[in-house]
């Protein structure tokens, strides 16, 4: 082999472990890895959530509060979005994620962006329950169905 020909594989090995390592450090897991990190633990691997745990499931349901304007407010105030260490532009992606997977089609959801979630975060909410409660109402006037609620 020539030394030419050497140098410039030195070069190529060179650079692929260096863009190897620019791709660890800006450290972005997909969207699918995030919400198994972060969410599955209360809201499990299928979305279902849990009964006895008060947690709401999402499967055919969720995108009832993603259509709805305050719902959508609603949604970045609930205990698991505020207290995430995800970024803005992270949460948009889990919840894109969660309505593309377990969304009913039938119902138009416009795609959160992260100025969207920072704006909505930004929102003061008073009472989640009492919020919940308010759009629940709302929705099912509508004919859209809401997940089990337990909380008082
Ligand atoms: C510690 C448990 C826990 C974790 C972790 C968690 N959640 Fe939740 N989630 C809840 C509870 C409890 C509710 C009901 C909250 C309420 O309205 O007061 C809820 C409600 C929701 C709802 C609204 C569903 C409905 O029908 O009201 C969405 C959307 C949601 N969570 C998304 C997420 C996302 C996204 C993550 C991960 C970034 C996450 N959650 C992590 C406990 C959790």
């Amino acid at each position: 082999m020539n030394k030419w020909r050497s140098w410039c594989k030195l070069a190529i090995s060179l650079l692929l472990v260096h863009s190897a390592a620019a791709a660890a450090e800006s450290n972005t897991l997909s969207p699918h890895v995030n919400y198994l990190l972060r969410c599955s633990g209360c809201h499990g691997a299928d979305g279902t959530g849990s009964k006895m745990g008060g947690i709401p499931a999402f499967p055919g349901l969720i995108s009832s509060f993603a259509s709805d304007d305050t719902g959508r407010t609603y949604v970045m105030h609930v205990p698991g979005v505020v207290s995430t260490g995800l970024d803005n532009r992270e949460i948009a992606e889990v919840m894109n994620y969660i309505v593309a997977r377990w969304g009913d089609p039938a119902v138009a959801v416009p795609s959160f962006t992260a100025a969207e979630v920072d704006a909505r975060r930004a929102i003061p909410v008073a009472d989640i329950v009492v919020l919940r409660r308010d759009i629940a109402r709302q929705l099912t006037a509508q004919g859209l169905p809401v997940a089990e609620y337990p909380w008082p």
